[in-house]
């Protein structure tokens, strides 16, 4: 069994897909261990809550980056984490924490990265006038919204389409796939090559072991 550990700050659709799937057995083998939120009034807490998951608020304002980040880390340490999933979760992590995790933290990002990074990438990418977005689930390195991709999926952007009716059609979008990156992840039937990740076939899995 796995443990995935989640990390949000606000309304939490994201995690609540990836529990709606780990519950489905659409992930098999795993189950969410700890859900962390750095903010007290992040609705997706509450969700889990009553969801019956364990949950912790680590308060991360007026402290400093690295201090924070020991307290999480130290929470999904005490909880067994095997993969770390952010899901909306507001704060940079320190090269120390992503070092904890080598190749095991996932971001979710709602454009085709490497297209808008950073805040309110689906305005962004109207504004800019596109005519295809999407969302990256990708590996969380040292860098803002950088490290290899896991899937992306993409979505038309419509003659009809405002900031906010593109940002609901991404955001389904990022629900199954988040899902899909994760099934990656812990089947680990792929690798990484600089920045490719490729599916390797059975008989390569074995060899690996
Ligand atoms: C999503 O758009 C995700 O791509 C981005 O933050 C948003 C979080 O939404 N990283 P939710 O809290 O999962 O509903």
């Amino acid at each position: 069994m796995k443990n995935l550990g989640i990390l949000l700050s606000g309304r939490g659709s994201n995690f609540v897909a990836i529990a709606d799937s780990v519950d489905a057995g659409r992930i098999p083998n795993a189950q969410i261990s700890i859900v962390i939120s750095n903010r007290a009034d992040a609705p997706g807490i509450e969700t889990a809550k009553e969801r019956g998951l364990k949950t912790l608020v680590i308060p991360s304002k007026g402290k400093p980056r690295e201090a924070h980040d020991q307290e999480v880390v130290a929470a999904l340490q005490d909880h067994k984490v095997d993969l770390v999933c952010l899901a909306g979760y507001m704060r940079l992590l320190s090269p120390w924490f992503v070092q904890q995790f080598p190749q095991r933290i996932l971001n979710i990002h709602p454009s085709l990265l490497p297209s808008f990074p950073g805040l309110e990438a689906q305005e962004q990418a109207f504004a800019y006038g596109v005519k295809v977005s999407g969302c990256t689930v990708h590996f969380v390195d040292e860098e803002l919204d950088h490290g290899a991709i896991i899937v992306q999926k993409t979505v038309p952007v419509l003659d009809s389409d405002d900031e906010h009716t593109l940002a609901a059609r991404i955001l389904e979008q990022e629900h199954i796939a988040y899902t899909e990156a994760i099934k990656i992840l812990l089947e680990g039937k792929y690798e990484v090559a600089g920045r490719r990740l490729v599916g390797l076939q059975k008989s390569e899995v074995r060899m690996q072991k």
